[in-house]
């Protein structure tokens, strides 16, 4: 794989719905990779405790604050709140590289399965409502449970980052790879998503199976 990766050492990464696990998870890793991290919520106030209980140079704001402040903004909330989110946040977010985690699922009896998205997928959706932003889909498939256990010190896990900026997907590539054990390999275009996405599914079925926290990696790059 080329060795061309940018500096993004210095890039500050805010957390739209921060509080949850994935948020939380991603603000811990980058933050110990040395990043400044601001943990967004609907509530200031909870975005300030699930920062307090990381530690480290993450702060908490609402998550308004934190899409005009922060350099990349990664979305880490649930798909039911999604299209609203964002459409509230347009403005904050004009111009800025937007990392989409989010996985459209459905649960019944027989597990996980992926949602059909009008627009094709969560990341697509995403680029649909911020026509000014770089949007990146990316972490679909990385463990929240992994990021936020102090005992592992690597992930072993390829990030495939989607995107139609090359210079925004090299960005979020960087980015992964400041997560010790982490590759970001790119994934192909935004129109691609959807199977990254979906694949979550899969690997949810995996994880039940083998009570395992499943990744995967991407062979002869
Ligand atoms: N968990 C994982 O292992 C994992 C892995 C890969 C990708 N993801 C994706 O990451 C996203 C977050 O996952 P999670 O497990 O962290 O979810 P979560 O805990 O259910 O939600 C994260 C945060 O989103 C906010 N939120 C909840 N409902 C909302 C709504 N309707 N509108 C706006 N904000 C809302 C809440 O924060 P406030 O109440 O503080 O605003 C909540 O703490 C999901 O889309 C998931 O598919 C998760």
């Amino acid at each position: 794989m080329s060795t061309d990766i940018p500096d993004v050492s210095g890039i500050s990464i805010g957390i739209l719905g921060g509080t949850g696990d994935q948020g939380k998870g991603l603000a811990r890793r980058f933050a110990l990779a040395g990043h400044t991290v601001l943990i967004g919520s609907r509530s200031a106030e909870r975005a300030q405790e699930a920062a307090a209980s990381i530690g480290g140079p993450v702060r908490g704001a609402d998550n308004s604050t934190v899409a005009a402040e922060a350099d990349v903004v990664i979305v880490a909330i649930p798909w039911e709140g999604h299209r609203s989110t964002l459409e509230s946040l347009r403005t904050e977010l004009t111009g800025k590289i937007v990392v989409d985690c989010v996985n459209p699922l459905g649960f019944d009896k027989q597990g996980a399965f992926a949602l059909q998205v009008e627009e094709g997928s969560a990341a697509q959706q995403a680029a649909e409502v911020l026509p000014g932003s770089r949007v990146v889909a990316a972490f679909h498939h990385v463990s929240a449970v992994l990021l936020l256990d102090p005992e592992v010190a690597e992930i072993d896990l390829d990030v495939l980052v989607l995107g139609d900026d090359r210079e925004a997907t090299d960005t979020v590539q960087a980015l992964a790879g400041r997560i010790p054990g982490v590759r970001g390999v790119y994934g192909g275009r935004l129109r691609n998503a959807h199977q990254i996405e979906g694949l979550t599914a899969n690997l949810i079925s995996i994880n039940r199976r083998y009570k395992a926290h499943a990744g995967l990696r991407v062979t002869d790059v």
